[in-house]
């Protein structure tokens, strides 16, 4: 019985994880999206999955698979979609962590036919889509909430920002000028920032290994 209660720390927790891009459309045939593969997020659902935890994972498109069968995995394409599906578990996860690289913006109107090439220049009117990450922080009760940031300069000081302004527990802020870290690696290099402002900067590491790092920040608030 204890051995189980070791090995499976998350056993009764539910983990709601967001991962990959989003895909905003322009017209039938086009939309805006980003270089993100999923790979952090997907990484971070097998890791909690294989502690035990309930995980529910909301991808954008990926051709990535999930490695452990009881991860549930919702497929949705655009921003308005991943917001959607994440309220509908959010109320009764007990931890939420935001690994999406969400659009920023959308065309603000969606042509109904492929746009022809008619004009020798042609510009798009985007408008903001929903920041999922902060919504859920003005919800959330008891849930740990813990979002990634992106910076490439005052990088601890805009982390600490996010914080703050989408009511996180854990920030993981990736470095993206140390080489051999971001979109399309194998590795990255993450520093964790708490609410309290507690910095702790991490080794280059794969994927997978800063997966199990977060995962293990989970089992150590539950410890
Ligand atoms: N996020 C989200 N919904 C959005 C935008 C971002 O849930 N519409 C989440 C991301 O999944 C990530 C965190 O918010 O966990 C921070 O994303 P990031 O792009 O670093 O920050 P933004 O708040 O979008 O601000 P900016 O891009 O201007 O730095
Ligand atoms: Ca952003």
């Amino acid at each position: 019985e204890k051995d189980i209660e070791n090995k499976l720390p998350l056993k009764d927790k539910k983990i709601l994880v967001t991962a990959g891009p989003t895909y905003e459309a322009i017209d039938p045939v086009r939309f805006i999206g980003n270089h993100s593969s999923g790979k952090m997020g997907f990484d971070i659902a097998n890791a909690a999955a294989n502690l035990g935890a309930q995980v529910t994972l909301v991808s954008g498109p990926t051709h990535l698979k999930t490695k452990n069968s009881a991860i549930n995995l919702i497929r949705i394409t655009s921003a308005e979609e991943m917001y959607h599906a994440c309220h509908e578990y959010f109320n009764e996860v007990d931890v939420a962590i935001a690994a999406a690289a969400v659009a920023d913006y959308r065309p603000k109107n969606v042509a109904d036919q492929k746009i022809k090439k008619n004009d020798a220049s042609f510009s798009i009117e985007l408008e903001k889509t929903k920041d999922i990450l902060a919504s859920l922080g003005q919800i959330k009760k008891n849930q740990f909430l813990i979002g990634f940031a992106l910076e490439t300069e005052n990088e601890i000081e805009h982390a600490k920002q996010k914080i703050q302004k989408k009511n996180l527990d854990l920030i993981v802020l990736n470095s993206l000028n140390d080489a051999g870290a971001g979109f399309g690696k194998p590795t990255n290099k993450v520093t964790f920032i708490s609410k309290d402002f507690i910095i702790e900067p991490q080794d280059l590491k794969s994927k997978e290994e800063v997966a199990l790092d977060i995962v293990n920040k989970i089992v150590e608030h539950y410890a």
